[in-house]
């Protein structure tokens, strides 16, 4: 298995990103986060690169169709020998096109039980449904919205008085734990992917749902 040299693409706040450098620096992921790729100048996500000395692209993508903001920012993916790319908070779509050249080599981190609440307002998605359990799901990237091959999932009981902030607040609880954890055993080679079904090699019970 090559050494992932990872790109991560991140939007805002970038409180996942920090997540796998906190877990790189303990040594519990071992990767190569090589660059960080942002769309919107300014985020916090780019201020906690430059803290743990990784380099930044960022390319405001206004303006600018979605194939020419993919083509430069392969260019310096290229640059970096990034093979490996994890979206944090990432909030726009890829292109067909630039999915099927990164097949199962892009993923995604959702907060809600997928299939359920795909989209930007998950958590106000799931309080309106009116769901008791919620959760994170981690998943590779194919062309549609929060819809690829579901990798890991964790649920997060909803109380009666959660609000979106509270809700979001224990789910990003347990995305700070498992995307780390689920990147490395991508980073182990232990992550199969026939069609939809992801199977971890090696995996425990406790491990896969250490709810139960
Ligand atoms: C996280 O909750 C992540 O699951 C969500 O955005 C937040 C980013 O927080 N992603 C999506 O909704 C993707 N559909 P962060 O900027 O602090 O990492």
């Amino acid at each position: 298995m090559e050494r992932l040299k990872v790109a991560v693409f991140a939007s805002g706040r970038g409180s996942d990103f920090q997540s796998l450098i906190d877990a790189r620096d303990k040594g519990e992921l071992d990767v190569d986060l090589v660059l960080l790729v942002s769309n919107r100048p300014g985020a916090m996500c780019i201020e906690r690169a430059k803290k743990a000395g990784i380099d930044t692209f960022v390319l405001d993508h206004h303006g600018m169709e979605r194939e020419e903001w993919e083509e430069r920012v392969e260019v310096e993916l290229r640059k970096k020998g990034v093979n490996f790319i994890v979206l944090a908070g990432f909030m726009r779509l890829l292109s067909a096109s630039f999915v099927s050249r990164w097949r199962n080599k892009i993923i995604n981190i959702h907060p809600a039980l997928l299939p359920s609440f795909p989209g930007v307002h998950a958590h106000r998605d799931a309080l309106d449904y009116g769901v008791k359990v919620t959760g994170l799901t981690i998943h590779f990237v194919d062309e549609k919205m929060d819809h690829g091959p579901v990798i890991f999932q964790y649920p997060v009981w909803v109380k009666d008085d959660d609000t979106e902030e509270s809700l979001s607040q224990r789910v990003l609880e347990q995305e700070h734990i498992w995307y780390p954890r689920v990147l490395q055993w991508i980073a182990e080679g232990r992550v199969e992917v026939q069609g939809r079904l992801v199977k971890v090699r090696g995996i425990t019970d406790s491990e896969r749902a250490p709810w139960q």
